[in-house]
This record gives structure tokens, C-alpha cells and sequence, in this order.
């Protein structure tokens, strides 16, 4: 039976109190996980109660976006080296959310990247093509382009995760059928492999309106080895059932 990794992209949502109820309900559910086979993304503010209810737990957890440098006159931005100290072990980089609104370059992304893998924090970097990309038959462009400038400045030896995040597929309920998800995801794992010559295995994440409801679909394609999730993360229930039905 494959098991999936379930990561959660909580975004700008649940304060400190929301999630001590949100972990609180999420343990009783999960009381022995495997290593890393959860990952919460809370917002930056929340990791202290992450990081208290989380000691001694297998559950993984991260920063949704670091700054690419430690310390230093950088005003609003959070520190990949502190969430460390409170034991995030991995990082989202270039979520559409942060190149579409925020405008965060490939160059940013790539120096965010290698700052998360000089402290010893898994990368995982999200890329995914537009609407309009994918009508235009340029998603593999698009995507390997990501794939490819996102990793530029990266040790290929040293461990990173990729999320297949189609930007048309966020918060949208418009799911991407278990075909278009594999697709993508054998060429990105082909794409490192012959081109990039990574010796290691990456797991690649589906992301996009995963729910409990389509996530056995998806979990069962080959080269789909887990999901990060949005929406359906912030109920402990939902997120802890898209675990559970992609084992069936
Ligand atoms: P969604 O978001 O599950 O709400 O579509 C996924 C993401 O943005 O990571």
C-alpha cells in the first residue's frame, strides 16, 4: 500500500488559539505518524504553538516563505534560521500565491531555495503553469522552466521536495484529473533525472482542490507521492481523511 505525504498550506489563516484547537483534534486523529508523512505550513506567528504541540511528534512543519538571508535590517520579513530554532525542518518556496501577488522572481526563489538547504531545511519548491499556459500547450515549458531556474543555485545532492501546484487548480475546486497531475509530474521527475542527473529520490506533490473526495484518484498515480493542500488542510478532519482515503 502506498502511503502519501500530506502536507498543509494553512496561508494567511488560524491565529495561535485556532491552532491549538486545529492540533489539538489533529493528534487525537494521528497519534503514532511516520516520519514526515504530515508537514504543516501554519502562518509564520503561529509556529511557536506548532513547535510546542508538535515536540517529540514525527509531524514535520515549516515556514510558508523565508527571507534568503539569517538576520539583518530586513523589516517584515521571517527568518528561515529561527523557525529552525523552533524545529521547522522544511520551507515552502515560490508559491504562485508569492510569485503572482507578491512578484517574487526565479532568482529570489532560487537564493530562497539554497538559504533553506545551507541550514539543513527541506526546500519545497511550488511551480505550476496558468490557465492561459496550459491552453497554449506550454505547461512542460513552464513548469521545467521553474523546475529548472528554481533549482539553479541548489545541491542537487542534498535533499529537496517539488509541489506541482497548476495555478489554476488553487482554491478553485477545478481539480486537476488524475491524468494531467501524473503527466506533469512524470516529466518533472524524468526532467531531473535525465537533464539534472539527481541521483536522489524527490518526492513530488500534488497541489490544487485536494479533498477527501478525489485524493485516492490522484494518490494512485505512480509518480504522485503525496499532496499539499490548502483549503482542506485547516479542518483537521478533512486534511487527516485526504490521508486516509488516498491509502485505500
Ligand atoms: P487549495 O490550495 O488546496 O486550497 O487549492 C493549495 C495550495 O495553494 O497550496
Amino acid at each position: 500500500m502506498k502511503s502519501v505525504i500530506c502536507a498543509g498550506n494553512w496561508k494567511l489563516n488560524k491565529g495561535p488559539k485556532e491552532t491549538q484547537s486545529f492540533l489539538e483534534k489533529f493528534l487525537s486523529l494521528v497519534p503514532s505518524a511516520e516520519d514526515n508523512q504530515f508537514v504543516l505550513f501554519p502562518p509564520a506567528i503561529d509556529l511557536v504553538t506548532v513547535s510546542q504541540f508538535l515536540q517529540n511528534r514525527k509531524i514535520g512543519f515549516g515556514l510558508q516563505n523565508c527571507y534568503s538571508q539569517d538576520s539583518g535590517a530586513f523589516t517584515g520579513e521571517n527568518s528561515a534560521q529561527v523557525a529552525q530554532e523552533l524545529g521547522a525542518s522544511f520551507g515552502l518556496v515560490g508559491h504562485s500565491e508569492r510569485r503572482q501577488i507578491f512578484k517574487e522572481t526565479d532568482g529570489e526563489i532560487s537564493l530562497k531555495v539554497k538559504h533553506l538547504q545551507d541550514l539543513g531545511v527541506t526546500p519545497v519548491l511550488c511551480v505550476g503553469e496558468t490557465w492561459p499556459e496550459r491552453e497554449q500547450g506550454k505547461t512542460a515549458e513552464v513548469v521545467l522552466h521553474q523546475v529548472l531556474k528554481g533549482l539553479e543555485k541548489t545541491n542537487l545532492e542534498q535533499k529537496f521536495w517539488i509541489a506541482y501546484e497548476p495555478v489554476w487548480a488553487i482554491g478553485t475546486g477545478k481539480v486537476a484529473s488524475p491524468e494531467q497531475a501524473e503527466e506533469v509530474h512524470a516529466l518533472i521527475r524524468e526532467y531531473l533525472k535525465s537533464k539534472l542527473k539527481v541521483k536522489q529520490f524527490v518526492p513530488l506533490l500534488y497541489g490544487g482542490s485536494v479533498k477527501a473526495e478525489n485524493a485516492q484518484a490522484l494518490a494512485s498515480q505512480k509518480n504522485v507521492d503525496g499532496f499539499l493542500v490548502g483549503g482542506a488542510s485547516l479542518d483537521p478532519l478533512g486534511f487527516y481523511s485526504i490521508y486516509k482515503n488516498s491509502l485505500a
